[in-house]
Parts: C-alpha cells; sequence; structure tokens
C-alpha cells in the first residue's frame, strides 16, 4: 500500500509541498484548504503531470478532513503568511485559530500520523498542535530548521565557492531573529569553515540567515519564501516515510534536552518512522547556550500568547 500525506492549506507552501512529495514519490497525496475550488485545482493540475514526470500517486484537492483519512504523516501549512513590515508574532492570534482547527481534525481522522508543522510563529504554532492534538511529543514536529540550515548552507557555498550539498552547517533555536546558526560546528567536508573565512565575513552570514525569511519577504512584497519551505517540510516527511533515521534540524519537544524543557525548541533530531526518535544532544559552548536560551525566552512568550 502507498504512503498517504495530507497537506493542509494549499498556498504557496502547501501546493509546493504537494509538488516536491510528488516529484519525490513519497505516495498519494491529498491537498486540503477552506477556500472552495483551489485545492481541486491545484491537485488536478499537478495529477495531471503524472504522465510527464512518471509519478502513479494519487493527488486530489478536498475541502473535507474525511478525504484525510488514515494519513501517515500531515503537513500543515495553513494560515496567513507574512506581510512586509509583519513580523511572525504578528500572526500568530490569528494563525492559533486556523491550526487548532488543522490540528483537530488532523488527529480525529488521521489517529496514528505524524503532524509536521509549518504555519508561523512555528514554535507557537507546533506547540497549539500538540496541545490540540493530545498527540505524544514524537509524532508532533515543526519545520524551520531544516528551511534556515539551506539558507545559511547556501550563504556559506556562495562564500565559499563550492557546491552547496557539500556545506554541513545546522541553526538551532527559535525561527526568528533569536535562531542560532552555528559557526564553531560549520564545515565544508569535514574542513571547519572558521579556517576558510574571516570572522566577519562568518558573522555577517550569520546575519543574513537571521534575516533570510524577511529578505524574502522585501523581495516579494505579497507572501514569503515557498520554494524550500515546502522541500523542507517534504524532505522532513519523507524522512519519517521512509524510516530513513536522517539527523535533521527540526522543533522538536524537549524535556531536559541542552537544559530546557516543556517546550519547542529548534535541535538536531533523528527523524524515522517513529516521528522524532531522538534529539542528540552535545555540549555547547557558554556563548551558544546563552543564544539558546534567549531563544527559549521568546518561545515561551509565543507559547503565552496562545493561551494553550
Ligand atoms: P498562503 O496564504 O499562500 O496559503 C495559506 C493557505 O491556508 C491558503 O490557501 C488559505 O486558504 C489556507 N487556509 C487558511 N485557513 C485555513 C484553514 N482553517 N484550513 C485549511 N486551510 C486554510 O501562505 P503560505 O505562503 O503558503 O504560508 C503558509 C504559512 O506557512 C504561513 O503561516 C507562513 O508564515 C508559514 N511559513 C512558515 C515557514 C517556516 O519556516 N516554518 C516558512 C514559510 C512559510
Ligand atoms: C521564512 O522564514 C516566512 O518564516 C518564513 O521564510
Amino acid at each position: 500500500m502507498r504512503n498517504k500525506i495530507t497537506i493542509i492549506g494549499a498556498g504557496n507552501v502547501g501546493a509546493t509541498a504537494a509538488h516536491w512529495a510528488a516529484s519525490r514519490r513519497l505516495g498519494d497525496i491529498v491537498l486540503l484548504d477552506v477556500v472552495e475550488g483551489v485545492p481541486q485545482g491545484k491537485a488536478l493540475d499537478l495529477l495531471q503531470a503524472g504522465p510527464v514526470d512518471g509519478f502513479s500517486g494519487h493527488i486530489k484537492g478536498s475541502n473535507d478532513y474525511a478525504d484525510s483519512a488514515d494519513s501517515d504523516v500531515v503537513i500543515i501549512t495553513a494560515g496567513l503568511a507574512r506581510k512586509p513590515g509583519m513580523s511572525r508574532d504578528d500572526l500568530l492570534a490569528k494563525n492559533v485559530a486556523i491550526v487548532k482547527s488543522c490540528a483537530e481534525n488532523a488527529a480525529k481522522h488521521s489517529p496514528r500520523a505524524v503532524l509536521i508543522v509549518v504555519t508561523n510563529p512555528i514554535d507557537a504554532m507546533v506547540y497549539t498542535a500538540f496541545k490540540v492534538s493530545a498527540f505524544p511529543k514524537n509524532r508532533v514536529v515543526g519545520m524551520a530548521g531544516v528551511l534556515d540550515s539551506a539558507r545559511y548552507r547556501t550563504f556559506l557555498a556562495e562564500a565559499l565557492g563550492v557546491a552547496p550539498r557539500d556545506v554541513n552547517a545546522m541553526v538551532m533555536g527559535i525561527h526568528g531573529d533569536n535562531m542560532l546558526p552555528l559557526i564553531r560546528l560549520a564545515n565544508v567536508a569535514g574542513v571547519p569553515v572558521t579556517d576558510l573565512l574571516s570572522r566577519e565575513q562568518l558573522d555577517g552570514i550569520v546575519k543574513r540567515t537571521q534575516h533570510g525569511g524577511a529578505e524574502i519577504v522585501n523581495h516579494l512584497k505579497t507572501g514569503s519564501a515557498f520554494y524550500t519551505p515546502g522541500l523542507a517540510a517534504v524532505e522532513m516527511a519523507e524522512a519519517i516515510l521512509t524510516d530513513s533515521k536522517r539527523v535533521l534540524p527540526c522543533a522538536a519537544y524537549v524535556e531536559g534536552e541542552f537544559g530546557f524543557s516543556g517546550c519547542f525548541l529548534g535541535v538536531p533530531v533523528v527523524l524515522g518512522a517513529g516521528g522524532v526518535e531522538r534529539i542528540l544532544q552535545f555540549a555547547l559552548t557558554d556563548e551558544e547556550k546563552k543564544a539558546m536560551a534567549e531563544s527559549e525566552a521568546a518561545v515561551r512568550k509565543q507559547m503565552a500568547d496562545t493561551g494553550l
């Protein structure tokens, strides 16, 4: 039997995730939205790429959660996106209500699924989905670290003139200005970037990564990034569906890891059939600990604002 993936929200990120999921042959896809016609039209268009691209999974657009029944993975992208001048926090109140209804319905119709939450502000929205779904912590995870790390790796690769895939680098903490792109552990095929770039260059890359989302919003003016966010969510879904034990930075529920408890924070996790199977811990420097504590404080403020 083929895997089943439901993507809630057929907007820019959701539709792009469906595209990546189809091209990666992840299984049958349900694209679901509240707006009548949009998921149906986009799904039909994508389905018709099958003969050309070669995928054979079914793709259905819907406004009815019954069509999402028994999904293995549910990706929640429903919500409002950032506009210029709007912070991720501005979105909070409106998106809490949307994510609540999505998580409730996802849990009801797909009780064994792993939920991947994308909607912003992500660290609070993944907490909302966790509370509302009442799923165990391993089956609720937020997407941000894969995207932020991809941006970090891209900027490092450009500065170094090397293939982006050979750059190993990770962003931890919140998906916001306090995120922590780790310089100390970033490397190119094992060679530390600190041996290849100046501190000034690295600081510039860190800053650009921290504001990577806003840089794209400022170009687009009417929305936010979607190609890499859609792919990042699919990368996580693929790791879960194929039980590949990929190690990816994700927003995971911490219970003592890195000294934090009771919230979702961006940390390196092992993703497999069980969802978040393990958090990989390592010793942080004092500077990194301070940055993670700042992330945690910002996440806790968002969590309080959800009222949950
Ligand atoms: P979009 O506006 O293109 O699409 C959102 C879709 O959600 C719309 O089609 C809308 O009709 C739908 N929707 C609204 N309420 C719904 C409900 N109750 N049930 C089902 N569908 C509903 O926005 P876009 O660009 O796709 O972004 C979606 C979200 O993802 C935003 O909150 C954005 O900030 C966030 N995002 C998060 C990233 C991350 O790194 N975690 C990266 C990029 C975007
Ligand atoms: C991003 O980082 C808007 O959070 C979104 O692109």
